[in-house]
């Protein structure tokens, strides 16, 4: 397999070609933001979190997307890129309920600590937002999409990792949204609640029913066990 030598903030370093810039850059330890991005499903460039400055670019290409390509200079933490990060939190968080002292994914919240990391205390443009019920009427997972940044990691390890293809993107622009093919309850879909989109979710749209109120997530211990719901016996974390 050809090889590609690119440098990265002033280190070079050599890669397989098809290597994403996220993958090189943490395969020696540069830690680059992400939302969307999982190594276990397809590769999405959703949410433009983890955009670098490559020299010679015009724009700010998304590194878990773009490959490397010889010669490249990149930058993960320049000062173009982290006011483009900080917009780009600052739109979420236009979009987002500020109830992180309640919120049961505090501390645990992707969003909550690059808010804090690149100093962004609250969304900066004002308008409308999302104002979903949320939804509750299964035995294990409370849905809200008030939360929910689209990042799609649900949908793409339902399909990819899980074979249901329960959830998909609804909708178009502000009124898009996560949702079952009819827009029903999940219990009506095809899931099988295994809570693998819970795993993913990197915010607090998705959070477990058993699990709520019980403490945060740091203060548990992840155990498999029986799913007692429907009598097939499937072993669930
Ligand atoms: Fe790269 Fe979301 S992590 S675009």
């Amino acid at each position: 397999m050809s090889e590609v030598t690119i440098i990265i903030n002033e280190q070079p370093i050599t890669v397989p070609a098809g290597t994403t810039i996220l993958t090189a850059a943490r395969d020696v330890g540069i830690e680059i933001p992400t939302l969307c991005h999982d190594p276990e499903v397809s590769r999405y460039g959703g949410c433009r979190l983890c955009v670098v400055e490559v020299a010679g670019w015009g724009s700010l290409p998304a590194a878990c997307v773009t490959e490397v390509r010889p010669g490249m200079v990149i930058e993960t933490e320049s000062a173009r890129v982290l006011e483009a990060r900080r917009t780009i939190l600052e739109l979420l968080l236009a979009n987002h309920p500020e109830d992180c002292l309640t919120c049961e994914k505090t501390g645990a919240c992707a969003l909550q600590d690059y808010a804090y990391r690149y100093g962004v205390r609250r969304g900066a443009f004002l308008g409308e937002r999302q104002n979903h019920p949320v939804e509750a009427d299964n035995p294990f997972i409370v849905r809200d999409m008030n939360k929910c940044i689209l990042c799609g990691k649900c949908v793409r390890v339902c399909s990819e990792v899980v074979g249901r293809s329960a959830i998909d993107f609804s909708h178009r622009g502000f009124r898009a949204r996560i949702a079952t093919a009819l827009d029903e309850g999940l219990q009506q879909s095809g899931c099988v609640f295994c809570g693998s989109c819970l795993e993913v979710c990197p915010v607090g749209a998705l959070t477990g029913k058993q699990r709520r109120g019980k403490g945060r997530p740091w203060e548990m211990t992840s155990v498999t066990t029986t799913c007692p719901y429907c009598g097939v016996g499937c072993q669930l974390k």
